[in-house]
């Protein structure tokens, strides 16, 4: 009994011991009723609120962010207050809080609104985010710099922008309260011009820019609305703020986060030589449901995001591959394997909007294709391989994951093996590739299953040559033979004697071309 007394004080100790400080350790004060809090929000024009619980797991780990906050906020003009609560006292504050989730959190509040604060590393950030509460619009006084500012973010550097001519005056406050809900948006300039004279002079430049117009700059456009024409701004900034197809990035995470409609992540490797039409086949379906959900994407082959891809649903290799970025264990995904086009995507995001889900399994168990006849080639090896000079490589590319035709057409395949094997010519290689399990490599069109390439012999830097015919051994047998760079020589199917063969490389040997062996 004693000894499990020492384990357990011992266990406690240890578990403490993990954190330099206890919870609730830094803040200005600890709040503890409602009515205390009513009264901060009437003295205190922005303050922030670190909300913590007693029985939470690894919550006290915050706590030394919190005393480089203190130290931070002590340097700062106006001083802000960072106020204490731990939620496992009582739990008034969940009324003020619309979706509250994760422990620990801090909210930036202003005249009783909570905004969250989505950024928990960085206590410089904090103080943007609480700038920006304090006062969320930054005012131009001098020409130069605002047609400086107008000019869209050059080299590469992702920039939002918005400007606001106001012209008239009322709307100011407006405006303000619209841009209020962006404190988050930390690389987002907010700014607004309001002088009369100034817009005059701006006007003589600049005639397209209306007398009360919002200007939204993006990298890659620049969209205006008139102000007193839009009916809701906030709204307005938020459809406007990424490009249709946007790559995912730590600057636009908080543009895509702030709105609450659904988005969805195309994984793809940006360095695959299909890369740009699988964009624009996505693109075709994200202008059709712009505005209901978001389309983004992701370059799947960091490493950061082979974890992100599991946790959505995604469990091959194959690439492209879609999934929704939704929370709470839900997953739903694209059906790996299937083709990637456009009527699909569409097919697929519509069901999402119907309410449809998955509950597929985190992780994958290669499915047995037969084809057996075959050389599985591997992501490894590929490279050596395929681009070896003076070999003809042709290569079976399937998935063994949720794909019916890759096990049809595999049938088909295995015989093309076998007969390959039987010519036995040595300058030509036939393989099979799994992408459910190999990475694409690069040079693989890898968005429709199953596909039957070649790389010729001897045209090692041109892409792999695609089969578009029907999925059958004599087919497959013929596009061999006119796309090798190496002669081989395909026996007729029925007539399948010498004497026949002989008679194709008569003919061979006369006009060079192997046309016309079908009127043999
Ligand atoms: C807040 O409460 C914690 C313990 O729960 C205490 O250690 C801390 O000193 C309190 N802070 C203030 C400012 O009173
Ligand atoms: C406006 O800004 C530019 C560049 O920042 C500066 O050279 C100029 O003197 C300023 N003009 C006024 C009127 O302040």
């Amino acid at each position: 009994m004693l000894t499990r007394i020492l384990l357990i004080v011992l266990i406690i100790g240890l578990g403490s011991a993990e954190c330099e400080f206890s919870i609730m350790s830094f803040g200005d004060f600890n709040l503890t009723s409602e009515k205390q809090l009513k009264d901060i929000i009437k003295k205190e024009n922005v303050f922030l609120l670190g909300l913590t619980s007693g029985d939470c797991q690894g919550c006290c780990e915050s706590e030394n962010f919190y005393q480089t906050l203190m130290e931070t906020l002590d340097k700062y003009r106006p001083r802000i207050p960072f106020i204490r609560h731990n939620l496992q006292k009582s739990n008034f504050i969940s009324k003020y809080i619309p979706e509250q989730d994760k422990l620990p959190a801090i909210y930036g509040v202003k005249k009783g609104t909570f905004f969250k604060y989505h950024d928990m590393q960085d206590s410089l950030k904090i103080l943007r985010f609480a700038d920006r509460l304090i006062s969320p619009v930054f005012y131009m006084k001098n020409l130069t710099e605002v047609l400086e500012y107008l000019n869209p973010a050059t080299g590469g550097f992702n920039s939002l922008k918005l400007l606001a001519v106001l012209d008239d005056s009322d709307l100011k406050q407006d405006y303000e309260k619209s841009v209020e809900k962006l404190g988050n948006w930390f690389t987002t300039e907010i700014r607004a011009i309001i002088d009369r004279n100034l817009i005059k002079e701006l006007r003589k430049i600049r005639p397209d820019i209306g007398y009360n117009t919002l200007i939204l700059i993006r990298q890659d456009d620049t969209k205006m609305t008139d102000i007193l024409a839009t009916e809701n701004l906030y709204k307005w900034i938020l459809n406007n703020c990424v490009g249709l197809v946007e790559e995912l990035t730590p600057y636009n995470f908080q543009m895509y986060s702030t709105t609450t409609i659904p988005m969805i992540i195309l994984f793809l490797d940006p360095k695959n030589h299909y890369h740009n039409n699988y964009i624009e086949e996505y693109k075709k379906s994200a202008r059709k449901f712009e505005g209901k959900i978001r389309y983004s994407w992701l370059d799947a082959t960091k490493p950061d995001y082979i974890e992100k891809r599991r946790r959505l649903g995604l469990v091959t290799e194959i690439l492209p591959s879609i999934a929704f970025n939704v929370r709470n264990q839900i997953i739903y995904p694209y059906p790996e394997g299937m083709e990637f086009i456009e009527k699909n995507i569409d097919t697929f995001a519509q069901g999402y909007i119907d309410g449809k889900k998955s509950n597929q399994p985190t992780f994958y168990t290669p499915k047995d294709i037969n084809l057996l006849s075959c050389k599985n080639l591997k992501y490894d090896d590929f490279e050596d391989v395929v681009y070896e000079e003076g070999v003809d490589v042709v290569l079976f590319l399937y998935t063994s994951h949720n794909h019916k035709d890759s096990e049809k057409f595999s049938n088909v395949f295995n015989k093309v093996c076998e007969k390959f094997t039987d010519l036995g010519y040595k300058s030509l290689e036939v393989y099979v590739y799994d992408n459910a399990v190999e990475k694409p490599y690069k040079t693989l069109p890898t968005g429709k299953f199953p596909r039957v390439l070649i790389s010729p012999a001897y045209s090692k830097n041109d892409p792999l040559v695609v089969f578009n015919g029907e999925f059958n051994v004599e087919k497959i047998m013929k596009f061999v033979e006119k796309n090798a760079d190496v002669q081989v020589v395909i026996p007729d199917e029925n007539e399948d004697n010498k004497e026949n063969m002989q008679e194709i490389k008569a003919l061979e040997d006369t006009d060079g071309e192997v046309k016309g062996k079908e009127e043999l």
